[in-house]
């Protein structure tokens, strides 16, 4: 299948309308990614939100540099950062550049807790006035893609109007959109007619995100919305395939058994990739669990609750071979 959407002028080139894989906190960690650069290849990648630490002596910690810095090789890396827009973005991203990071991404959407408290994250809209002098030092100094994410308002879906012009006058590359509001968290569905209005409205390419799990809905977010491209979330968490299935490259929907066996597959190597970089049964399995969790399919729920019941790595592992096999 062809995406059909505005013609993008995307700082990386080939793909006209890419698909993105989210930022996802707990799970885009760079053993997830090199599981996904190297099978499904999605076109661009985003670490986890990087915390900005004001006033540390280093505003970023060692290992959030070691994530925001392992890359996939031929697939750009977004670093995400999150933090108050006056006080230490602008010095984190700057240290993350001197290490060679290239394309930052602001984080404008985290529903959670003390993000919004201190008008970082989703809190941002709260002070939109800080938003674009922000918004303008990065842009001096992020070397490859300044791009921003973002719910459509704390309370009110209309208050990503107030804050556009600042992402125009601060000429991000892209926007990507996730049309919930912030007090929404994840309750109810992405209002994708707010996306469309927004595309149409905005004068940066915006990247459509929120509830595309299959091919089908990502044809309908597309073609409603007409966005420069796609971010896939949950939904590629819980089914990686769904990058190759809307190239047209995998079947849009696999049999029962043929999924089994993808999914044994998939976090067989999530798990060999998980034993390089977490350290302890309970840590790894941990990890492996927290994606197991997303797997929505109603005919693998019991095998999925018996991979959660593993207490020991060599039992899941077990367990993952025999449905390869
Ligand atoms: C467990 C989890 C962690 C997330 N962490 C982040 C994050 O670090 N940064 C961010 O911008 N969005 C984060 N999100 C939001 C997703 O990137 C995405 O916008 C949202 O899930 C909607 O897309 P989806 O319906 O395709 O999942 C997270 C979502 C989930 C479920």
């Amino acid at each position: 299948m062809v995406l059909e959407g505005r013609a993008s002028k995307l700082p990386w080139g080939s793909e006209p309308n890419p698909l993105l894989l989210g930022p996802m906190q707990g799970l885009t960690n760079r053993g997830l990614r090199e599981v996904f650069g190297t099978t499904v290849r999605p076109d661009v990648l985003f670490t986890e939100f990087v915390r900005v630490r004001p006033g540390a002596e280093t505003p970023v910690t060692n290992s959030d540099f070691i994530e925001a810095t392992a890359t996939v090789p031929g697939i750009p890396l977004v670093v995400q950062v999150i933090g108050s827009a006056d006080e230490g973005v602008v010095e984190a991203t700057r240290d993350l550049v001197s290490r060679g990071v290239q394309h930052i991404n602001v984080n404008m959407g985290c529903p959670w807790g003390r993000m919004t408290s201190i008008l970082a994250g989703g809190g941002m809209f709260r002070a939109p006035e800080t938003v674009e002098p922000m918004l303008r030092e990065l842009r001096e100094i992020v070397p490859g893609s300044l791009s921003v994410k973002t719910r459509s308002g704390i309370d009110d879906e209309r208050q990503i109007f107030d804050v556009m012009p600042a992402f125009e006058a601060a000429s991000i590359d892209f926007l990507v959109v996730h049309s919930r509001t912030v007090q929404q968290k994840y309750t109810g569905a992405a209002n994708h007619d707010l996306t469309r209005e927004i595309v149409e409205r905005c004068g940066v390419p915006v990247i459509a995100n929120g509830d595309v799990t299959t091919v089908e809905e990502a044809a309908k977010v597309m073609d409603q919305t007409g966005a420069a491209g796609l971010m896939l979330g949950r939904g590629a968490i819980a089914d990686p395939w769904l990058f190759d299935r809307i190239r047209g490259q995998a079947p849009a929907r696999p049999t029962g058994v043929e999924r089994r066996r993808e999914l044994a597959r998939h976090l067989s190597l999530l798990l060999d990739s998980y034993e390089t970089i977490f350290h302890g049964d309970a840590q790894i399995l941990a990890k492996l669990k927290s994606v197991v969790a997303l797997i929505p399919d109603a005919d693998q729920a019991r095998w999925c609750k018996s991979l959660k019941k593993q207490k020991r790595v060599q039992g899941l592992r077990q367990l993952l071979n025999e449905a390869v096999h």
